[in-house]
């Protein structure tokens, strides 16, 4: 694995201040990461939608330190306008894990702020939008330090790289509309280190698929991921997982070209059960889905049978329901939703997103 190459070279002194926003979404995993090793390489490929209305928008202020003899990383972090000290582990834990590839961290007092497009505590995952916003703002400082230009394809590359040392899945929020991470032999170019867009040209149906997020709990997750991907180490079918994942893998690129959309529901709901079923066969286990969840599930089944929609189902790690469906369909599925599935989402609320193309400068 090249990680050499994300060592900067040549970088020129400045003593102003800068100022970079971002604009980055959150995604969707359509075969899941579930496992991994240090330092966050993941155990099996994985592959997501980019979405495109929840993302974050995040501002940092560079202030050139006036004593460069300390060596610490100094920022302050707001958070919706309120300073947030709680995130602030989280973030110093990130900086201190890419200070040797973003070595002009030091050099700079910080201020970053940063906000949701969707509700906090919704129980949508930040840390994939989140992260990434906070890689693309260094990656646009590390550009004008730089004395080496840089191309796009490098910046969007490296910030995938640091992104993925805060949070796994943020690899793949930089891009769009389809990103792979991990290293897999039916897609060219992966890698486990970095997140690069599907290779292949992609079937009609699939650039502008919708998501509409159902917020069935909007409490704080009692396991977090950071926990989950932890259980995977010694999980009696964690080897066999990992296999499942990669063949689905291989799979699902060759139906992302096709649109076979038949087979693209059943592989997907596979993977989302398949992500539970872990949870629940781990030691200690543990269940995110809640009643409502199956609810929805078994809703959607039905209405399939019973219409010949293509509509179907995926879950990350909490109890909202992704309900993905091809855009033709969009007038239908809002009906279906209002009329059967809000009522099991807390305050009756939901999230209408659709598919992506990831970070834009604001
Ligand atoms: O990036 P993390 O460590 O929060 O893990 C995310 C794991 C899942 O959302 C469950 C699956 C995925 O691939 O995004």
């Amino acid at each position: 694995m090249d990680t050499q190459q994300f060592i900067p070279k040549s970088l020129v002194n400045n003593t102003t201040k800068l100022s970079f926003t971002w604009k980055t979404p959150s995604n969707i995993a359509l075969v899941k990461y579930w496992g991994k090793t240090e330092p966050q390489i993941p155990k099996n490929a994985s592959i997501s939608f980019t979405l495109s209305n929840s993302h974050t928008i995040t501002t940092i202020d560079f202030v050139p330190k006036l004593n460069l003899k300390t060596n610490d990383i100094n920022f302050e972090l707001f958070f919706e306008g309120k300073k947030k000290e709680d995130f602030k582990p989280k973030i110093t834990k990130f900086f201190e894990r890419i200070i040797k590839y973003c070595p002009y961290l030091t050099t700079y007092n910080m201020v970053i702020h940063s906000e949701n497009s969707f509700p906090h505590s919704s129980g949508i995952a930040s840390s994939a939008s989140g992260m990434s916003a906070i890689a693309m703002c260094l990656m646009s400082l590390e550009k004008s330090l730089s004395s080496a230009e840089l191309t796009d394809e490098f910046i969007n590359k490296k910030a995938s790289f640091l992104a993925r040392l805060g949070s796994g899945s943020a690899s793949r929020s930089i891009e769009g509309p389809l990103v792979v991470w991990g290293n897999h032999p039916a897609i060219k170019g992966s890698s486990d280190v970095f997140g690069v867009p599907f290779p292949y040209e992609v079937h009609e149906v699939f650039k502008n698929y919708h998501d509409a997020i159902l917020l069935v709990d909007k409490g704080e997750k009692q396991v977090s991921s950071t926990v989950g991907h932890d259980l995977m180490h010694n999980h009696p079918f964690a080897e066999e997982r990992f296999k499942q994942a990669n063949e689905n893998l291989a799979k699902i690129s060759k139906i992302l070209q096709n649109g076979n959309l038949d087979s693209f529901i059943n592989l997907v709901e596979s993977e989302a059960l398949s992500l539970h079923a872990m949870m629940l066969t781990s030691n200690p286990y543990f269940i995110l889905m809640k009643p409502n969840t199956l609810e929805i599930i078994n809703a959607i089944w039905k209405f399939r049978n019973k219409t010949g929609s293509k509509v179907c189902f995926t879950l990350d790690a909490g109890a909202n329901v992704h309900v993905l469906y091809p855009a033709n369909e969009s007038e239908n599925i809002a009906q279906f939703i209002d009329n059967e599935l809000s009522k099991f989402c807390q305050k009756n609320h939901y999230i209408c997103d659709v598919v992506g193309l990831g970070a834009v400068n604001v």
